[in-house]
């Protein structure tokens, strides 16, 4: 980090007022593929925007955990209920792994957890929709962890060093957690028509939300061009939602299952699928709070934060108990 006196005689960048030579040598080392590590001085726009990032996708991890949680008691067999209950404690960690890359910056957990808390922090939209039979978990690990996938795999190596690292552990086990997901539709697609229909529902109900996991389009995206300047993103939002697309239908037709969109076809001059028109109004209103299960989301959120402090505190008082009895 730089002094805070500044030396007056040293040129700054005229946008931000940081040091110019500092912030020269960042963009520097940024192009040149380097991680920038928690100790290196930084643009302060560059950690900011790493908070937000960093700390939504946490909030995303942890209230990923609910909608797939509610059917934890209700799965099918053994088997799948083990399988499940392995993901969704999966996600947490996630989520843990990606508070700790935010704190890194100097985000505090609490400020964190507040923000989600009040609604000042988003959390991806996917995740307020409800979860109405045994094939949405199946949908949710083939779409939902899918799109993640897509746009997770990237982000290993996105150039702040603590994102990119714990993003190698969390692709790792996302590719199980969308394996097990598509090994549930394709249980369902190959079963009674009963369990067909279930499967095309719960396609016809999480394929267009999936496509709204990577964001707006890149021309109505506010941090995009930035961040593929500062290589936090590697690819644009929507260079991962066509790639996203492109792998997915031919899983689907595998599975005998149509993708819910008319106007889905391949263009051969492209070498890629031309798909439908998302319906951008209902991601912005979902942003907004006003997706289906936003406020049942926020409450059991909240509620296990409050049921949770009594084993901060125990944590906090055994810490401090330590600390006493090292300094005695
Ligand atoms: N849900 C909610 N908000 C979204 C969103 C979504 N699907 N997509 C974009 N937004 C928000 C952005 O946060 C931004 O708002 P902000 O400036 O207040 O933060 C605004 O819409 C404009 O979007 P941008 O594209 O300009 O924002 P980004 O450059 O941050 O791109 C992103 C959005 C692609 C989601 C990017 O933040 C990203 O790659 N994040 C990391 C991955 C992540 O968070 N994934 C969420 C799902 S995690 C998951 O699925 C876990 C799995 O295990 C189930």
């Amino acid at each position: 980090m730089y002094t805070t006196e500044l030396d007056k005689s040293r040129p700054v960048d005229l946008q931000t007022g940081e040091p110019k030579d500092l912030v020269d040598a960042f963009e520097a080392r940024v192009a040149a593929d380097e991680f920038i590590e928690p100790k290196d001085w930084m643009p302060e726009a560059y950690r900011k925007t790493l908070i937000r990032q960093i700390s939504q996708h946490a909030h995303s991890e942890i209230i990923g955990m609910y909608p797939e949680g509610n059917w934890i008691t209700r799965a099918p067999s053994l088997q799948r209920k083990a399988i499940l209950l392995a993901k969704v404690q999966d996600e947490g960690g996630h989520g843990l792994y990606l508070y700790c890359a935010a704190e890194t910056l100097g985000a505090s957990r609490d400020e964190m957890v507040d923000a989600l808390h009040s609604g000042k922090a988003k959390y991806s939209t996917i995740f307020n929709y409800p979860t109405l039979t045994w094939a949405d978990i199946g949908a949710i690990g083939w779409l939902v962890d899918g799109a993640a996938i897509m746009n997770q795999v990237p982000l290993q190596r996105t150039s702040y060093g603590p994102y990119a690292r714990a993003m190698v552990r969390v692709c790792k086990e996302e590719s199980f957690h969308q394996r097990q997901g598509y090994s549930i539709m394709l249980a369902l697609a190959e079963g009674t028509d009963a369990q067909r229909r279930m499967a095309q529902d719960a396609l016809n109900r999480w394929w267009w939300p999936s496509l709204m996991m990577f964001g707006p389009p890149d021309d109505a995206s506010p941090n995009t061009e930035r961040s593929m300047r500062w290589r936090i993103k590697r690819e644009t939002n929507d260079e991962l939602r066509q790639k996203f697309v492109d792998a997915t239908v031919p899983q689907a037709e595998l599975l005998g299952l149509s993708i819910p969109d008319p106007d889905l076809t391949w263009n051969e001059t492209r070498g890629a699928y031309d798909f439908g028109d998302i319906d951008w109004s209902e991601f912005y209103a979902v942003v907004k709070g006003e997706g289906m299960c936003a406020k049942e989301r926020i409450t059991a959120r909240k509620k296990a934060w409050d049921d949770g402090a009594w084993v901060r505190e125990a944590a906090d008082a055994y810490e401090a108990k330590k600390q006493a009895r090292n300094v005695a």
